[in-house]
């Protein structure tokens, strides 16, 4: 029987969802993705073969790897008014992520030459477009022309070339896909809930991940990157890292990057985006912002035992996708969009799990206002 006097504002250990999608054990820093262990799966697989995974429940062979290939490159243009809404966005200078909620709304439009027939085709459509959208809006926002999406191309090179105009070197593209496969579906994280709680309703897919994004992007979900890599820029020395990071906690600030709802250890995705954030650096022959970063995760770690003893704050997955997505030469204001790129397909797999169940989400509340109230007429308040 459910205790309704009892309030759980955070929804902590609230379990809502049966999944076959990720386990996350918090206790023991593990993460599995459709079965697989995040450290095995996110540096092998290409994006295409992950998303396939999850929506599939079993890995592609060659011939349905090729067929979804080409699905997802057949989907990549956007509507027109997707286009003419993403130019008015970049005149107000509006911020990328909420582009990419705008222009998200507008995938329940067709675009030309695809026939979105059924739900499989508005995800492939949602998935393909979402990369299409982020370039476009950055171009769009610096005044350069558009780079049209490559069908030579798979996802995430397609991405870093509509973005730069220049095809990416392999090593960039398998860095951006171990990053997307890395964080493609975690439990029910916020962005995931809501999207679930959306689509419970008996709404349709694109409200589901309109509303997914807008959870995506507070600093408290997928927004933490930009600002753990503003940290260790502002930082900027080995030596100034206890004095900024002793600043920061006794004024309140949390340390971005740190600290998770789920995990009581190390986030298991920060290893696995710290590996290939070195490989970036190691290649681009510039070790100076990883060593510096290592020393501040460190020394943060250390400085937030001391501040909050017993919690244990650890590392999370948004310190090193900062790290790597700025070894791939991304832009901090996109570092939340590309998340989006990955999530979507998550938010997706879980829509559709959450569809066959045929349930609303609805917890309750607890009133805790006036109860005896007189009503005034307008004229005599
Ligand atoms: N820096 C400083 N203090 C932190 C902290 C951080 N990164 N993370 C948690 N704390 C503090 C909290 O303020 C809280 O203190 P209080 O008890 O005095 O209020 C205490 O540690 C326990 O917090 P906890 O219950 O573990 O956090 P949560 O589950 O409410 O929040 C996060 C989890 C992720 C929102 C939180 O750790 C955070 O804000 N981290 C920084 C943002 C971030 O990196 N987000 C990306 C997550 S993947």
């Amino acid at each position: 029987m459910l205790n309704t006097t009892e309030v759980n504002p955070g929804l902590e250990g609230v379990v809502a969802a049966d999944t076959r999608l990720s386990s996350v054990d918090g206790q023991h820093g593990e993460l599995l993705i459709a079965g697989f262990p995040v450290e095995t799966l996110a540096p092998k697989a290409s994006f295409e073969e992950t998303v396939y995974l999850l929506w599939h429940d079993t890995l592609p062979d060659i011939d349905r790897l090729a067929a979804f290939r080409h699905e997802l490159q057949a989907a990549r243009a956007l509507p027109p008014a997707t286009l003419e809404l993403l130019h008015a966005a970049a005149m107000e200078s509006i911020p990328p992520m909420d582009a990419l909620r705008m222009a998200a709304g507008t995938l329940s439009l067709p675009a030309p030459g695809l026939v979105v027939s059924d739900a499989q085709a508005t995800a492939n459509a949602v998935v393909a477009r979402f990369p299409t959208i982020i370039a476009a809006y950055w171009r769009l926002l610096h005044g350069d022309p558009l780079v049209d999406p490559d069908p030579q191309l798979d996802h995430a090179a397609n991405f870093l070339y509509m973005l730069t105009g220049e095809i990416p070197h392999p090593e960039r593209t398998r860095g951006l896909e171990t990053y997307l496969n890395t964080v493609v579906d975690h439990g029910l994280n916020a962005s995931t809930f809501t999207a679930r709680v959306i689509i419970a309703t008996g709404s349709d897919l694109v409200s589901a991940i309109t509303g997914a994004i807008g959870a995506l992007k507070g600093p408290l979900h997928g927004g933490a990157p930009g600002p753990a890599l503003d940290m260790v820029f502002e930082i900027g020395e080995v030596a100034s890292i206890d004095r900024v990071l002793r600043q920061k906690l006794a004024t309140g600030e949390r340390l971005m990057g740190f600290g998770h709802r789920v995990y009581r250890v190390r986030d298991p995705r920060a290893d696995v985006l710290a590996v290939a954030a070195e490989h970036m650096y190691q290649a681009a022959g510039d070790m100076q912002l990883y060593t510096l970063a290592k020393a501040v995760e460190e020394r943060a770690v250390a400085l937030l035992a001391e501040h909050k003893p017993g919690r244990n704050l650890q590392t999370n997955v948004e310190f090193y996708t900062a790290l790597l997505l700025h070894g791939l030469d991304l832009p901090t204001e996109l570092f939340t969009p590309t998340f989006a790129i990955s999530r979507v397909v998550g938010w997706i797999a879980h829509c559709f799990e959450q569809q066959a169940l045929h349930r609303i989400i609805r917890p309750q509340s607890i009133y805790h206002g006036p109860r005896d109230r007189q009503w005034v007429p307008l004229t005599e308040r």
